[in-house]
């Protein structure tokens, strides 16, 4: 009989559980997809004795992660315990120099890692795979390298955190603030260890900057990215946008400019009918656009224990069927070193300012941005209380450095009360 391919799990959390339930429950279909069975041999998190409602008694046990990536029993290291250094990296490094295939849900490794890693890999003939690190059950690595393999790739982008979806999502559905929301992400197994990744736009910006990798043939540049979370954004500013014709997303866009590559996650407004706009929940999508295929949409669940675990299972068995490709889809040595670009394709913008009401002040805000060489589109003054007015603006086309140097100049007219809002409204 085929000999089987063995599994050391590192992390046994919302992923790495749902993994362990994917082999014990397809084993058959597995075995009967990849021409081999898969099987566990071994296992390791740092409390041997935690209740994790999967049996694992039949597997080895490891306290130190490194032992395990060690171990003679294993031929693939299945890393699902998260960070960019420590523990992590350190076991997908001894992984690789003791000769085992690498299979990986951690953005936050490659993104910062994973270029030295890829080359550290193809040079001892192992490869890395990381299907789960980007959009949840999405198969969207897959897509890039494979699918459309023969295509130049114009431009990504996409709703990549289902923790931020799902947040400005239920945020309007429900009239809660967003610290409220926290709570029923963790139950759904959506937050990141630590949760300002998922809010600061990080872990989106981990993943554009992967995508971006797999689609210009750049090295990683995940320090490039243009990054902007949601923390400013308020139920006042969903309901406004609305109100507009308008929904908010945490939106990455990573495309290739004569200026060099740009990358940028940020908050924007998108059509409340659009594909983007009507996504709910921790559902994610990505947008990818080719040269010959056009543009592709993929939707899925973008977090949570069963739809990451189904992303690993697919690297899993690519490996078991003898499916080996560079880690960004060519070889790591041919990954160029990209120039950064700032992200320059003019938008109008939404900008939400809390003004002291008193005569003047709207002209003084007007002037500011007149002087930027900025056009108002449409203006809406709501809700006074007793010193200052919330007002409402949404610009006419203008770029990001105009509108940061109205930012800039608008403390010095007196009448901003505070730090405006200023998200990008986006034609998709
Ligand atoms: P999690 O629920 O917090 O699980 C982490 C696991 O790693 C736990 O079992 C923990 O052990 C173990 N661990 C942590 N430090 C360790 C160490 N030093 N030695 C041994 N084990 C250690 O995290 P998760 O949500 O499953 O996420 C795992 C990875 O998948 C992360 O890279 C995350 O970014 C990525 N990811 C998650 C999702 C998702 O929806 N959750 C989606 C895509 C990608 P204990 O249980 O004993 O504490
Ligand atoms: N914390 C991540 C999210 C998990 O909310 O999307 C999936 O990568």
């Amino acid at each position: 009989m085929t000999q089987p391919l063995r599994l050391g799990l590192a992390g046994l959390g919302t992923v790495g559980t749902g993994v362990v339930r994917i082999v014990q429950t397809h084993a058959d279909l597995i075995a009967a997809r990849t021409g081999r069975p898969v099987v566990i041999s071994a296992v390791s998190a740092r409390s041997k004795g935690k209740d994790r409602g999967v049996k694992l008694d039949a597997y080895g046990w490891e306290d130190d992660p490194v032992a395990l990536a060690r171990r003679d029993d294993v031929d693939v290291f299945v890393e699902l315990m998260g960070g960019s250094d420590g523990p992590a990296k350190d076991a997908t490094e001894v992984a690789i120099a003791s000769g085992k295939d690498v299979v990986t849900a951690n953005k936050a490794l490659l993104a910062v890692h994973g270029h030295a890693l890829a080359l550290s890999a193809e040079a001892a003939g192992r490869v890395i795979r990381f299907e789960a690190a980007v959009a949840g059950g999405i198969p969207v690595i897959k897509a890039l390298t494979e699918g459309l393999a023969g295509n130049q790739i114009a431009r990504v982008m996409g709703v990549m955190n289902g923790t931020c979806n799902y947040i400005l999502t239920r945020m309007e559905e429900t009239g809660q603030g967003y610290n409220v929301l926290f709570d029923e992400c963790a139950k759904l197994g959506y937050l990141e260890a630590d949760p300002n990744l998922d809010v600061g736009g990080i872990d989106a910006g981990h993943k554009l900057s992967l995508l971006a990798a797999i689609a210009f043939g750049t090295q990683v540049d995940f320090d490039s990215v243009e990054l902007e979370g949601i923390q400013s954004i308020t139920l006042e500013d969903i309901r406004q946008a609305a109100d507009m014709g308008y929904k908010i997303k945490l939106l990455g866009v990573a495309q290739m400019t004569g200026r060099g590559l740009e990358q940028r996650m940020s908050p924007c407004l998108v059509p409340d009918t659009s594909p983007l706009g009507q996504l709910q929940g921790g559902t994610n999508m990505v947008v990818l656009e080719g040269d010959a295929v056009g543009q592709i949409v993929l939707r899925g669940a973008g977090a949570g224990s069963g739809p990451t675990a189904s992303a690993v299972m697919a690297d899993v068995m690519d490996i078991a069927r003898g499916l080996r490709l560079p880690t960004f889809g060519q070889p790591a040595t041919t990954l160029r070193k990209a120039r950064a670009a700032r992200a320059a394709v003019p938008a109008p913008y939404y900008l939400r300012m809390q003004l002291l009401d008193k005569p003047g002040a709207l002209a003084k805000v007007a002037r500011v941005l007149g002087d930027s060489g900025i056009s108002i589109d449409r203006m809406r003054q709501y809700g006074h209380q007793d010193t200052t007015a919330p007002v409402l603006i949404v610009t006419h086309k203008t770029t990001r450095s105009a509108l940061d140097e109205a930012l800039a100049a608008f403390g010095a007219t007196g009448v901003v009360a505070a730090e405006p809002v200023a998200i990008r409204i986006e034609a998709v």
